[in-house]
């Protein structure tokens, strides 16, 4: 069984692309959404938060889990790595790609706070962004937009553009999406680069794809991918707060 935790409904923008390449595996998925968001919050509290839902998606019969969110990785993989002995595997800010495929030679990079100061994103960035700038911007108010099931309409456009225009204002033509919450905002934030920057061709990239395949190498390694699971794609939904955009936005994906 494979589980996945988010701060909240972010990581099923994760779940999406695993589901896309393990069809038949058996999934558990937390929304830590009385507890969102993390963004701004210190290491300890993120920390103790992973680790309490580590010990319930262990309890409930996961062999890997999949830290669906680009703060908690930052925060709390290397934590949860040396304490437990399944694997576990985190989100990776796609800044080598985007590095490689810019061609104005500036990328933008939309996280958290937390990822955007740990040394996890600032590593990355520094190996792989050679010869590239790169411009960073919180999502402000975006996390909130998602748990409240807002993805496109004038509310969800002014707040992407608030964020997202002054990245491309440095002519970044490649927008690294640092949050796994984002992606759901992808429709809003393209009218919202068509408008700001109409003569250059923007593009989005979320490194969910890269994370599944990640986790099918992992498994195989592990070998705990199952393919004789007689209850073929059963999915458990948990979340600490109310469920209903979790269940909404499950149905729709
Ligand atoms: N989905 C989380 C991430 O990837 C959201 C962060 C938050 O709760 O602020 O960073």
């Amino acid at each position: 069984m494979i589980g996945i935790f988010d701060s909240g409904v972010g990581g099923l923008s994760v779940f999406r692309e695993i589901r896309k390449v393990l069809p038949d595996q058996k999934y558990i998925y937390y929304s830590d959404n009385a507890h969102c968001p993390y963004g701004e919050k210190s290491q300890e509290y993120i920390i103790s938060r992973a680790k309490s839902i580590t010990d319930f998606l262990i309890s409930q019969g996961a062999e890997v889990i999949v830290v669906a969110c680009n703060t908690a990785t930052a925060a709390a993989i290397s934590t949860l790595r040396a304490g437990y002995s399944i694997p576990f595997i985190g989100m990776e800010p796609a800044v080598k790609p985007a590095a490689l495929s810019t061609k104005t030679g500036t990328i933008g990079v939309l996280a958290t706070a937390g990822t955007l100061k740990g040394s996890k994103y600032l590593n990355t960035r520094d190996r792989f962004s050679d010869g590239v700038k790169v411009a960073e911007h919180i999502g402000k108010g975006f996390v909130e937009l998602v748990e409240n099931g807002i993805f496109t309409g004038e509310e969800a456009e002014a707040t992407v553009k608030a964020s997202l225009a002054p990245l491309l204002e440095t002519g970044a033509d490649t927008i690294v999406l640092g949050c796994t919450h984002y992606p759901f905002l992808l429709e809003s934030m393209k009218k919202v680069a068509a408008s700001v920057s109409p003569d250059r061709n923007v593009s989005f990239i979320d490194p969910a794809p890269a994370v599944a395949q990640h986790l099918i190498d992992v498994m195989d390694q592990y070998g705990i991918r199952h393919s004789d699971d007689t209850d073929r794609q059963a999915v458990a939904l948990y979340a600490s707060g109310k469920s209903d955009t979790l269940d909404k936005l499950f149905e729709a994906l």
